[in-house]
C-alpha cells in the first residue's frame, strides 16, 4: 500500500508561506475597494465576507495541503473538515464547496484520488454543503482542499480581534496534531491513538459553532496552521488588550510533550515560535515541551472564542452536550493594556 505521508517532499508538513515574505509579496499593491466587503484583506480575518442584502453576506474561504495521514480517505475527510473550519470560525454556514486536486497522475494509482475525493464528499454530505465542481493538476505531489462558500447574516459575523477585558478564552479541540503527525512517520504512534487523532482532525468544527451562534462571544477564530499561540497572537494583535494562557489547562493529545522533549517537532512550529515568539511571556515553570505545543501547528484544530467570564460554565456545559467534550477554558483576557500574551502553568 502507498503510504501517502512518504510521497511527501521533505516529509514535513504543508507549511505556510512565512507571514513577513507574503506581505512583501502583497505590499502595494492596489486592491480593489468595495463598500460591500465586509472582511477583506485590509482587516484579514478567518474568512472573507462579501454583503449581498441587508441580510445576507457569503463568506468565503479556501484551503489545500498535503497528505499528513496516509490513508486517502482520511486524509479526504481531514481536508474537507479543515476546509470549512473558517467559515464556522467567521459564525457562517457552508453551503457550496469546489475541489481543488494536485495529483501525480504518472506516480500514483488513480484509485487513491478517488477514495481522497469519496473522503472529501462524506464529510461535505455530513456538514450539509453541495459541490458544485472543481479543479484538477498534474502535479509531483498530491494536494487536496477545497474552496467553500458560507452564508451569514451581515450583522453578525465573528471577528478575531475583539477580545475584551474579563473574557475567557475557550478551546474545542485538544493541540498536538502536528507532534502527532511527525512522530508517526518515526513509526511510534499505536494506531490506537492514531485513530483518535485522525477522528479529532475530521471532525467538523459544525457542533461548537453553532453552540457558539447562541452564546455573548467577543471573539472567534480556528486554530490551525500557526499554532495555538500563533492564532491566539492574531486575536491579541490590534485588540488593546493582553491575555493570560493556563499551559496546564490547555487540551492535548496524550503522549505530545513526550515526542516534543525527544525532538520530533514539525519545521512550522519553529517558524510558528520564531514569528510570535516576541509576543509571549512565559513563566519559567513552564516547561519547554509545553512551551513547544503551544505553537505546534494544527491540521483541522478547534474553534477559539472568548466570552464574559461568567457564561464560560453555560458554555462548557452547552459544548459537552453537543458532543464537543474536550472543549476547555485555556484562559482569561486581562484588563491591562499591551497586547501581550502571559502563560503560567
Ligand atoms: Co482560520
Ligand atoms: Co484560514
Amino acid at each position: 500500500m502507498t503510504r501517502l505521508t512518504r510521497t511527501v517532499r521533505g516529509g514535513g508538513c504543508a507549511a505556510k508561506l512565512p507571514p513577513a515574505d507574503l506581505d512583501r509579496a502583497l505590499c502595494g499593491l492596489e486592491i480593489p475597494v468595495d463598500d460591500d466587503l465586509l472582511v477583506g484583506l485590509q482587516h484579514p480575518d478567518d474568512a472573507g465576507v462579501y454583503r449581498v442584502t441587508d441580510s445576507l453576506a457569503i463568506v468565503q474561504t479556501v484551503d489545500f495541503f498535503p497528505p499528513m495521514v496516509d490513508d486517502p480517505f482520511d486524509f479526504g475527510r481531514i481536508a474537507a473538515a479543515n476546509a470549512l473550519s473558517d467559515i464556522y470560525a467567521m459564525g457562517g454556514t457552508p453551503r457550496t464547496a469546489m475541489n481543488l486536486v494536485m495529483f501525480p497522475s504518472k506516480g500514483m494509482d488513480f484509485s487513491i484520488l478517488r477514495r481522497v475525493l469519496e473522503g472529501g464528499l462524506s464529510v461535505l454530505r455530513e456538514a450539509g454543503v453541495v459541490l458544485v465542481g472543481g479543479h484538477s493538476i498534474d502535479d509531483p505531489e498530491l494536494k487536496y482542499g477545497l474552496s467553500v462558500t458560507g452564508f451569514i447574516h451581515p450583522e453578525r459575523i465573528l471577528k478575531k480581534r475583539s477580545l475584551s477585558p474579563g473574557e475567557v478564552l475557550i478551546l474545542t479541540k485538544p493541540l498536538g496534531t502536528g507532534i502527532v503527525t511527525t512522530a508517526a512517520r518515526g513509526g511510534l504512534v499505536s494506531p490506537d491513538l492514531m485513530r483518535v487523532v485522525v477522528e479529532g482532525m475530521a471532525t467538523l468544527n459544525r457542533n461548537a459553532a453553532h453552540v457558539i451562534r447562541e452564546l455573548p462571544v467577543g471573539a472567534c477564530t480556528d486554530v490551525t496552521g500557526f499554532g495555538f499561540l500563533g492564532h491566539l497572537a492574531e486575536m491579541v494583535v490590534g485588540s488593546g488588550s493582553s491575555v493570560v494562557i493556563s499551559a496546564s489547562a490547555v487540551p492535548a493529545y496524550p503522549g505530545v510533550e513526550e515526542w516534543g522533549a525527544m525532538g520530533l517537532l514539525p519545521a512550522g512550529l519553529h517558524s510558528n515560535r520564531a514569528f510570535r515568539g516576541c509576543m509571549v511571556d512565559f513563566d519559567p515553570a513552564v516547561p519547554l515541551p509545553l512551551q513547544d505545543l503551544l505553537f505546534d501547528p494544527q491540521t483541522s484544530g478547534g474553534l477559539l472564542f472568548s466570552l464574559p467570564g461568567e457564561q464560560a460554565g453555560d458554555a462548557l456545559r452547552l459544548l459537552h452536550e453537543a458532543g464537543v467534550r474536550t472543549a476547555a477554558v485555556v484562559g482569561m483576557v486581562a484588563s491591562r493594556d499591551g497586547e501581550r500574551i502571559t502563560v503560567t502553568l
